[in-house]
């Protein structure tokens, strides 16, 4: 087989644990203060070399700026935000995950914290939103970051819905249910103890 029948780095994907939860804390600027055991297993960087870091650390070439842009107008408000990103591990593999998000002020109405969890997205979705952010990209690249962004706004404005409604949308599930998703198994604890409903809908999530 000649060498260039194998797939390089770039092409090959990690695949998660649907029941474990990828989770990191940054200061306000996303400067990463703490990442968990699974953040450090999937990512492949060991605690020192993440502590410290810009989050970009792990971000992928094929994600679109307009995403991040959308991200952090939402947590510097304070609110969540259920993006789909593809992430880059240290040695060139890939993983999409889900996010949810929680932002921590000081008394002052600072904010100190930004916390990240991620869960794995189911492959359907991936799928799709793959065609959406390959489109931006090339929109980015092509034309400009603010032409990618009107198109963007375009195409949510038609469907009067906002990115995270997009998302739901696509996962075929209410926020509740994926909050709840989230919170129960945030935890190295709360993942051992997940409900049967929750099972319930990782299964209809990643069947
Ligand atoms: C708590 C937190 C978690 C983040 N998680 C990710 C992540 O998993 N992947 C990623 O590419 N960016 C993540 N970001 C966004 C990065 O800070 C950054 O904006 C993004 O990688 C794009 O890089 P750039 O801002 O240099 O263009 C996170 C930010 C915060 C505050």
């Amino acid at each position: 087989m000649n060498e260039l029948d194998y797939p390089t780095p770039l092409d090959r994907e990690i695949k998660l644990d649907p029941s474990r939860v990828i989770m990191s804390k940054t200061d306000s600027r996303g400067i990463i203060e703490y990442a968990n055991d699974y953040f450090m297993e999937i990512s492949g960087y060991e605690e020192y070399e993440l502590m410290g870091q810009p989050h970009n650390i792990i971000r992928h070439p094929d994600m679109p700026k307009v995403i991040f842009k959308v991200l952090w107008e939402r947590i510097n408000k304070g609110e969540n935000i259920h993006a789909l990103v593809k992430n880059l591990a240290k040695d060139g593999r890939f993983y999409w995950v889900l996010t949810n998000f929680e932002t921590k002020y000081d008394t002052d109405g600072n904010i100190v914290s930004h916390y990240a969890r991620r869960k794995a997205a189911p492959s359907n979705v991936i799928y799709q939103i793959e065609k959406l952010y390959k489109t931006l990209r090339a929109i980015e690249e092509r034309q400009s970051p603010e032409t990618a962004e009107r198109y963007f706004e375009g195409l949510l404005e038609e469907k009067g819905i906002t990115y995270d409604e997009f998302i739901l949308n696509l996962l075929g599930v209410n926020e509740n249910s994926l909050i709840s998703y989230f919170v129960d198994s945030s935890t190295e604890m709360g993942k051992n103890t997940i409900t049967a409903k929750k099972k319930g809908l990782l299964k209809r999530m990643f069947t």
